[in-house]
């Protein structure tokens, strides 16, 4: 640790314990943050911490859909988002009456198959079309897309939520990886969305053959945000979280880990007799790299940036998280 770092640490503490704050970090942040944090977890875990937690101020470390989240459930806490800029943008990806989204912009990217809702149309535009069929929504989401939900879900639940509802179709939002790899786990139809998240759509199966040829002994352990050729080449599909569980519980030695780079901090510290592999180098997400140390300080000190949801999304956007907080 840098002289630097020790500084910025200590007076992270002392002002964490002045103002009664508590730090959630996601699994992705930096490995100096999520060192720092109190709580480090994937989103459904800590959209659980965040409504459960004793504290007068939450620091989120991770992007604004999840400090819009912790603020949704918990409206009488502060809550700060350590960077501003710190959005996803798979959640701008869908907008409840105006396409805020221009497919232009990710070159490439523009062949979505035909049953899956192109980004140009609205929230509205699909549920006009289906009325009457639930809306279940990925978190990764701004909160006036939950508000106009039926329930939502994350990655690690996605399955679990569709399978609760009574209905036999339902409309899945925003990321079409996450939708497919649900309708290939459940008989139930699913209307999907355009959505990806760059950092895990560029894994290709060529990137799988790679890492499996280097590593013949490594399992294969993937995000459902990769796309389904990649998912059908992995040995665990599941959230960053589950891979964690999934690594310390196995017996295997070795791993390649198709998510975030972030991961691997959590991995290799929880398993120190394990070995781990990226399935490519370069899934980062810079939105979630945003945050630094300082930032966390900052946030602090300067009691910014407050995320607050506005009373009438809030209320209808709690709503959706609930639900899906009580699917166990
Ligand atoms: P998890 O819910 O698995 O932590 O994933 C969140 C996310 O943003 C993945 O890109
Ligand atoms: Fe969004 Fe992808 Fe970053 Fe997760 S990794 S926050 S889905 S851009």
């Amino acid at each position: 640790m840098t002289l630097d770092e020790a500084f910025l640490r200590e007076e992270i503490l002392k002002l964490k314990n002045q103002r009664r704050a508590i730090i959630l970090a996601h699994n992705y942040q930096r490995d100096e943050v999520q060192e720092i944090a109190d709580f480090v977890g994937d989103s459904l875990e800590l959209s659980r911490t965040a409504s459960a937690i004793d504290c007068d101020v939450i620091v989120f470390a991770g992007v604004n859909f999840m400090a819009e989240s912790a603020s949704i459930l918990s409206p009488d806490k502060t809550v700060l988002l350590t960077e501003i800029g710190a959005t996803c943008p798979m959640a701008d990806m869908i907008h409840v009456d105006s396409p805020r989204w221009e497919r232009k912009s990710f070159p490439g990217f523009n062949n979505p198959p035909p049953f899956i809702y192109p980004v140009e149309f609205t929230l509205r535009d699909i549920k006009a079309q289906y009325p009457g069929t639930p809306v279940v929504t990925y978190v990764n989401t701004t909160a006036d897309v939950k508000a106009e939900s039926d329930i939502c879900c994350t990655s690690a639940n996605v399955v679990k939520v569709i399978e609760s509802l009574p209905d036999e179709r339902v409309i899945c939002i925003p990321d079409r990886n996450l939708s497919m790899w649900a309708q290939r786990n459940t008989k139930k139809q699913v209307i999907a969305w355009d959505g990806f998240c760059h950092v895990h759509e560029r894994v290709r199966p060529a990137d799988v053959k790679k890492a499996k040829a280097e590593h013949p002994k490594a399992i294969l352990m993937a995000h459902p945000e990769c796309r389904l050729d990649v998912l059908e080449m992995a040995d665990h599909v599941t959230s960053t979280s589950g891979m964690l569980r999934f690594a310390k519980a196995s017996s295997e030695k070795e791993f390649i880990v198709g998510t975030e780079i972030g991961l691997m901090y959590r991995l290799k510290k929880e398993n120190p007799d394990k070995v781990f592999y990226p399935l490519r180098k370069d899934m980062i997400c810079p939105n979630m790299k945003k945050t630094t140390l300082k930032s966390v300080l900052i946030a602090l000190k300067e009691n910014k940036y407050i995320i607050k949801v506005p009373e009438e999304i809030r209320v209808p956007a709690k709503r959706s998280l609930e639900r899906m907080l009580d699917v166990r």
